[in-house]
């Protein structure tokens, strides 16, 4: 028997140089109230962080248009945009389940916080949740380390979780979620649509 990878994926990284802006600009951001002992990632009210922090969107769309013109292929016109973007807050003895980003294109995370907890990416096995283990090979991850200013783009279906956050600092990080707006595809191999995200 042989075992061949046909899901290959790529992650991309980069660097934030206003990182020390954007956290002045969202440190104050409120979470929804919740009992000291609740045990998931909190997230943000506001999930259009985006919309409220222009040093903060003109970051995110310097990564969608980098990623976007490196991804290119053929001479569509469409532009890579945030749609949504959060604040997580995780704090100790909390863990975030293994999840995918649906209705999004390329999702991001940008690493507010130095931390000992990874983002850990699922690298093979498309089936998630254990329903359909096709191969022996389960448990294959990837470690994407938490570093501040750190950034990494990836496919929004690529499966990803973190772990426990074992000690008592908080691992804060933005995440943000892309779609498609303008003329993508061409008329002449009848794949043209008009997109616009609102
Ligand atoms: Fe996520």
């Amino acid at each position: 028997m042989m075992s061949i990878d046909v899901l290959p994926t790529q992650l991309f990284g980069f660097d934030c140089e206003v990182i020390d802006d954007i956290l002045e600009a969202v440190k104050n951001e409120p979470y929804p109230k919740h009992k000291k002992d609740f045990p998931f990632v909190e997230q943000t009210k506001n999930s259009f962080l985006h919309k409220t922090y222009p040093v903060l969107s003109d970051y995110l769309q310097k990564c969608n248009d980098d990623l976007w013109a490196y991804l290119k292929i053929g001479e569509d016109e469409s532009k890579l945009v945030t749609t949504q973007c959060w604040m997580n807050r995780t704090r100790k003895g909390v863990v975030k389940m293994c999840h995918t980003h649906p209705n999004s294109i390329i999702s991001g995370i940008l690493y507010l916080t130095d931390s000992e907890v990874p983002t850990i990416f699922q690298t093979r096995n498309f089936y998630k949740r254990g329903c359909i283990r096709i191969e022996k090979n389960y448990h294959d991850y990837y470690m994407n380390e938490t570093v501040r200013g750190r950034t990494v783009m990836f496919p929004s279906t690529l499966a990803h979780f973190v772990p426990e956050n074992t000690v008592k600092e908080h691992r804060i990080t933005i995440s943000w979620n892309t779609f498609l707006d303008g003329r993508i595809g061409s008329e002449k191999t009848l794949t043209t649509l008009a997109v616009k995200v609102l």
